[in-house]
Formats: C-alpha cells, structure tokens, sequence
C-alpha cells in the first residue's frame, strides 16, 4: 500500500505491537513508504517474519523483542530503536490487549495487565520518546485507543478505563508540545477490527457478543486502519490530524 512513494524516506518508526493485526499492518504499510521500521512486541518469531517480509520488498526492519509492562524494557526498546540511525521519528504505541469481563466477574489480575499494557505501557514509552524528538527538533507520537476511549459499554469498564485514559493522556500532550510546533500527536480510535484482540478475552458471554457483533458486519481490517495512521504522519508539519474516530460503515455503537 503505498500513498505517496518513500514519502517516509529516512524518517525511523517503531511500532509496538507489530506482531499482529493492527501493529504488522502499521509497521508494513510505513515501511512501503520509505521508512526503517522498529518492530516490538513479546513474540519474536512473528516479529523475525514480519522484519523477512518487510525486507524482502526493498524495506528496512529491525526486531526489539519487548514486553511493554516492564518499564526497563520499555527505555530499552526506545534507546535501541534510536541507537539504529540516530533518529526516532514516528512512535506508534499500539500494543494493547482487551480482557472483557463484567466488573463483578473480573479477576484483578485483568485489570491490572489491561492498565499495564494498553496504558503505562504507552505512557512509559512517550515518556522515553519524548526527549529525542524534542531533540531533534521534531516526531509524531501516534496512541492506539478506541471507540471505547469515547463510549463506555456494560462488560468493558477497565478496558473503557485505559482507553479513556489514553484519550486524556494524548490530548495532555498535545498540549504540552504545541510549544514546540514540530511535535504532533495523534489519537487512533477504530471500531470493530478484524485481529486476534477479542481471542483472549477471559468471558465466553463477552467473546460471543463481539464474535456475533464482527460476523454481522464487515469489520475493518488492520491496513484500514494502517492508512490512517499514514494518512496522519505524511501530513506537512505544520499540520497535527488530532484525532482519527474510525468505524465499520456497518457498526452502530
Ligand atoms: N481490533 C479491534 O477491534 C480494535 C478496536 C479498537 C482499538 N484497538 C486497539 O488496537 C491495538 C492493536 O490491537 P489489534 O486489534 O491489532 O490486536 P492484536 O492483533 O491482538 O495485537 C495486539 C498486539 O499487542 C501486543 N502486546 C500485547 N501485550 C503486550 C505486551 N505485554 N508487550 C508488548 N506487546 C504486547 C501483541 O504482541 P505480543 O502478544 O507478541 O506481545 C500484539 O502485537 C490495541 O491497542 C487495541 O486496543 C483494536
């Protein structure tokens, strides 16, 4: 998929999660436009066959394995995706995991791993990016959140949390780096999106809500949502697209 060819030329991205759904499509679709892609996540094989695929088309990848809940990790990640070229210029925190229970039902060690993951782990990860962009004089910082960022739903309380969460922690940003104009955020809130995310949801009643839900509509694919994350960072600079909400033109919720 390629919008403007190399317009990414020179230009290091490291996506989180990138090895699956919404992360690998990410990662594969910057890459075609010219940037060296950083590829984290835990599971390394996936992450060594996306970095093969990606490099066998002309690409540029290198593999991090990391388990964003842990913080030393998660500065490891960074510093080794900068260390590479000298430059970090795109973050794409898109790890995430969404472990519907109804609060009454949830083991706490959900909600704790929903908290880690979808939002320290993000948080953390800004924390360590930050500093280099503001170094360089520029970046883009791209958070993963949801419909569920804006609309909380009986059965998602703690997975609503994080991603209201990152609502508030993008827009904080934002805020904070208007003062350097060469700094953007942007905020990714899909609807229903075909991945692995709803195979690990620990409630059969909530897994067969958002099975029955997916198999009624057509559900967006992770490279529908990877041209929007393009469409966000090959904007001039001096132009921030804030907020991307993106539905299944199916999807009523
Ligand atoms: N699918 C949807 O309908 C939908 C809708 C709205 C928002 N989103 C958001 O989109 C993002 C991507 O989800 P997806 O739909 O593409 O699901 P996915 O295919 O399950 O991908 C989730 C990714 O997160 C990674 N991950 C999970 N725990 C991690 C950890 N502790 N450390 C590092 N990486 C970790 C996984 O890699 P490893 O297991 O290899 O670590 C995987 O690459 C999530 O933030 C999700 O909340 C998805």
């Amino acid at each position: 998929m390629s919008v403007v060819p190399n317009e990414l030329t020179d230009q290091v991205a490291l996506v989180t999660g990138a090895s699956s759904g919404i992360g690998e499509a990410t990662a594969e679709a910057l890459a075609a436009n010219g940037a060296s892609v950083a590829l984290a996540a835990r599971r390394e094989d996936e992450l060594a066959e996306l970095a093969d695929r990606i490099e066998s088309d002309g690409g540029d990848a290198l593999v991090i394995p990391t388990d964003v809940t842990d913080e030393s990790q998660v500065e490891t990640m960074v510093e080794t995706a900068h260390e590479e070229s000298g430059r970090l210029d795109i973050l794409v925190n898109n790890a995430g995991v969404m472990l519907l229970e109804r609060v009454e039902d949830a083991d706490t060690g959900d909600f704790r791993q929903m908290a880690e993951v979808n939002l320290l782990g993000l948080m953390n990860a800004t924390h360590a990016a930050l500093p280099i962009m503001q170094d360089q004089g520029e970046g883009h910082v791209v958070n993963l959140s949801s419909v569920a960022g804006r609309k909380a739903y009986a059965g998602s309380s703690a997975y609503n949390a994080t991603k209201f969460g990152v609502n508030g922690f993008t827009e904080a940003l934002r805020q904070e780096v208007t003062d350097n104009s060469r700094i953007r955020t942007t905020l990714i809130e899909p609807g229903a999106v075909d991945t692995e995310l709803p195979d690990h949801i620990p409630s059969n009643d909530q897994q067969e809500q958002i099975q029955g839900m997916m198999e009624s509509i057509a559900p967006l694919t992770g490279e529908d949502i990877a041209r929007s994350i393009l469409y966000a960072v090959t904007q001039p600079p001096h132009v921030d697209v804030n907020e991307i909400l993106i539905r299944p033109t199916e999807q009523e919720l």
